[in-house]
């Protein structure tokens, strides 16, 4: 893919549905009774990763115009699958599936493509082992592929080491198949779909600080589910209207969930022009969101900002390369495990551009303001630096090359179409 510098980018734009809420929708859909209809679905690969698992295990999912209809069979409504359960890219997927199937009747076996298969999942098998959950590493490394026998799971309290949505997911979802209240602490509070979805479901989920508590064995029923525009993918038209000049974007009727949207309290920490507009509740918190074109300067990423942004900090720590001054991101040791490593990743392509940054064991140090220039960029298979690279070829020097360029099909298939109707 190549992109050139931008004169300007300007208009409106409808960014797809959330991921995270797409995926939950279709899993809390199959184990609700009835038929759950989803609007503003997310037909990335990912999300049609836990589809097709789903299907497997006699689920019948199928399109309604331009909605998603989920057939749901109850909580203990799901098939022995015939096949191996692809989650191709997919982290959501394999890690929220895996709480489920811990607590079925029957064995199952999941696997993934190469980059999923190199990524932890003993985060995991570790609090569902605590359950009585027999879950396996097939090849001992404690990664995918996964061999899961379901069984009856007790009730646990579980410290998680780290702040996960996944893996807090997971065991909530295990909670639903034990014998009494699983809760879930984490070190800081991660995305909190799970817990607004299942309980709009019918479920019985507590929150409180960073503990999430489960019931067992909750009636779920079919709802109807709006999908708000993800805020992971809105962040590139954020970034791209604040750096290239005479930019003015609105944004519309983006999800804002205060767990989510850590990339606009750091926008306008760097100085960022950004309005929310017609901010409205419909179980998630959403906003029209106007950008306008900004002067950046560098700032401090860390502590309990960095779940709420985990999935930004490629196309912020682009934002800090065109900024002026120098941009710390730390306690960000999670990107490692990402779709690639992502500190490595950004820090050997922005170097390519001419950029001054070092990479650390738990972030980047950015030193914003050289001039930078086009390059051939690898973005390693990962949708998200794919997508921050294409934001920095409308802003730097020359023209850039992004190989393997329709990787962002993972999570936002039509966003070259979208660059180029503002540009
Ligand atoms: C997600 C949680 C985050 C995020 C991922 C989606 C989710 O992962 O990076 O893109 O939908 O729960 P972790 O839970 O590993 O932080």
């Amino acid at each position: 893919m190549e992109i050139k510098k931008q004169q300007s980018l300007k208009g409106v734009l409808s960014v797809p549905g959330d991921k995270s809420i797409s995926h939950r929708a279709v899993m809390f859909g199959a184990l609700a009774r009835g038929t759950t209809r989803v609007s503003h679905f997310l037909e990335g690969a990912d999300c049609l990763s836990t589809i097709s698992c789903f299907r497997k295990m006699g689920i019948d999912i199928e399109k309604d115009g331009e909605e998603l209809l989920i057939h749901g069979r109850g909580l203990r409504g799901l098939n022995s699958p015939r096949e191996i359960l692809n989650a191709g890219n997919s982290g959501t997927t394999t890690r929220l599936i895996s709480g489920i199937l811990a607590g079925q009747k029957f064995i199952s076996e999941l696997d993934g493509d190469a980059s999923l298969r190199s990524r932890p999942m003993k985060r995991i098998m570790d609090p569902l082992t605590a359950m009585g959950a027999d879950i396996r590493s097939l090849m001992d490394n404690g990664c995918m592929p996964l061999r899961i026998a379901g069984r009856p799971l007790h009730a646990v309290h579980y410290n998680s080491p780290v702040a996960s949505a996944q893996v807090k997911s997971c065991v909530l979802l295990a909670g639903m198949y034990a014998d009494g209240v699983t809760s879930v602490t984490e070190p800081f509070l991660s995305r909190n779909h799970t817990e607004i979805m299942l309980n709009y479901f019918g479920a019985k989920v507590t929150s409180q600080g960073t503990t999430a508590s489960i019931l067992p064995e909750p009636e779920l029923s079919a709802r109807e589910v709006c999908v708000p525009g993800d805020i992971s993918s809105a962040a590139f038209f954020i970034a791209a209207g604040l750096l290239t000049p005479n930019s003015e974007i609105l944004l519309k009727n983006v999800g804002i969930n205060p767990t989510r949207a850590g990339i606009l309290k750091i926008c306008r920490q760097m100085g960022a022009d950004i309005t929310l507009l017609n901010e409205k509740h419909q179980g998630e918190p959403t906003a029209d969101i106007l950008v306008r074109t900004s002067s950046l300067k560098g700032t401090v990423i860390e502590g309990a900002d960095i779940p709420t942004l985990i999935d930004e900090i490629p196309v912020l720590a682009v934002m800090a390369a065109f900024a002026d001054g120098t941009t710390v991101i730390r306690d960000a040791q999670e990107l490692k495990v990402k779709e690639s490593d992502r500190i490595a990743v950004m820090v050997e392509n922005l170097k390519r551009m001419g950029a001054d940054i070092e990479g650390t064991d738990d972030g980047m140090i950015i030193r914003g303001g050289k001039p930078l220039h086009g390059a051939v960029i690898d973005p390693h298979m990962d949708h998200r630096v794919a997508m921050s690279f294409a934001v920095a070829g409308t802003v730097c020097q020359g023209s850039m090359e992004i190989t393997d360029g329709d990787c962002v099909k993972i999570s936002y298939p039509g966003f070259y179409e979208d660059l180029y109707r503002l540009g």
